[in-house]
């Protein structure tokens, strides 16, 4: 069974982070979330993918090639012009076995593949969607369901007060190649908004399950911070590389560490970062390869891309700063979201 990974959005909710850049290529716990997604289902037994790619998917390509390093397969669909999360579907469907699944590839979870295949086997739907459960609804695809796991309704981002449940689309579709027929060519079409409402109207067997373990969609500046905090706190785990070398204090190799330096679990310190002397980070810091943070600068509730630069006596807390980002001594920042390009600056 093939992925198709839909990872051609804009992410503009995470702008400036994602001003040069895919959505599903922003760095989770200090590399691309993509990578993550990908190891994950390979350990799961997955080989082949499809990544349906249209902004910056170059960043894609280049880093990815034919998956080869990863162990696996990747083939790249291509959209000219945004297609919407269906039309990507449709696009790629040269590429596409029999049965597939079908992935936001902005979403940080914990899936188990098995559970949802048997699922969709048993029920012999023709999409099976996989449901988590949140508290605001709003945001998401919201189902209505009976009693044996049929959709009746699928709502996407309904007002407050109009939601059919708190049941969501997790982002996460088994699919058989028969909905293909249902998705015009070359046009721009949301499965949330078209075509799942379509199926479900025309009784095609559209179902649902709930998915366990962790969940969270990235594409806010909120959530992007708070599944990191998550991350640090252990609900969820992933393989980071970083050696855990105290409790809650990972760092990784070739770091060098200035005297008096304090860290205040949790944090996460990447590969090839200096630190100046007392310097106090943490906590919850998550610092990308090779940054050089000076002396006595304070930094916490702070998420930092690779290749950053942070001067003598700075203060960083609640920031999140893209690749590259250059700041000068004696800086005191605040919630701010910053990066090298787009709102970056530097003293
Ligand atoms: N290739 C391609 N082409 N990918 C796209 C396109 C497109 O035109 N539009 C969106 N995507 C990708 C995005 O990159 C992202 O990975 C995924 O499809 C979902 O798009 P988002 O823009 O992140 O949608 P959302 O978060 O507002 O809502 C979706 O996800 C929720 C779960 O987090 C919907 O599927 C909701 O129903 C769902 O609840
Ligand atoms: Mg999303």
């Amino acid at each position: 069974m093939k992925a198709l990974l839909l990872a051609g959005g804009l992410g503009t909710r995470l702008r400036p982070l994602t001003e040069n850049l895919p959505k599903p290529m922003a760095l989770v716990g200090n590399r691309p979330w993509l990578e993550h997604l990908i190891v994950n289902f390979k350990n799961q037994g997955i080989q082949d993918f499809v990544l349906a790619v249209k902004h910056y998917s170059n960043e894609i390509r280049n880093h990815f090639g034919d998956g080869r390093s990863w162990g696996v397969n990747i083939e790249y669909a291509v959209e000219e012009t945004l297609l919407g999360t269906a039309g990507a579907i449709k696009n790629a469907e040269n590429l596409l076995s029999d049965r597939f699944l079908v992935v936001n590839a902005d979403i940080i979870h914990e899936v188990s593949i098995m559970p949802l295949l048997d699922y969709h086997i048993q029920h012999k739907g023709i999409v099976t969607i996989g449901l988590t459960e949140v508290e605001d609804p709003s945001q998401y695809g919201v189902v209505e369901q009976n009693g044996s796991g049929k959709i009746l309704r699928f709502v996407e981002k309904p007002k407050r007060d109009e939601a059919p449940s708190r049941r969501v689309n997790a982002g996460i579709y088994v699919m058989e190649k028969q909905v293909l027929e249902w998705i015009p060519k070359n046009t721009e079409v949301s499965i949330e908004r078209e075509t799942f409402p379509l199926l479900i109207e025309k009784n095609i067997g559209v179902y649902g399950t709930t998915i366990q373990g962790y969940w969270m969609d990235m594409g806010t500046k909120d959530r992007y911070r708070k599944l990191h905090w998550d991350l640090l706190d252990r609900k969820f785990s992933l393989p980071l590389q970083e050696k855990e070398q105290d409790y809650g204090i990972r760092i990784g190799e070739g770091t060098k560490i200035g005297s008096g330096v304090l860290f205040v679990p949790p944090v996460l310190i990447g590969n090839e970062v200096h630190i100046g002397d007392r310097s106090v980070i943490g906590p919850y810091a998550v610092i990308g390869d090779r940054c050089e943070i000076g002396h006595h600068v304070r930094c916490s509730e702070t998420i930092m891309w690779n290749d950053c630069k942070v001067q003598d006596a700075a203060q960083l807390k609640n920031c999140i700063f893209g690749y590259g980002l250059e700041l000068g001594s004696r800086h005191i920042l605040h919630e701010a979201v910053m990066n090298r390009t787009a709102g970056g600056m530097k003293g």
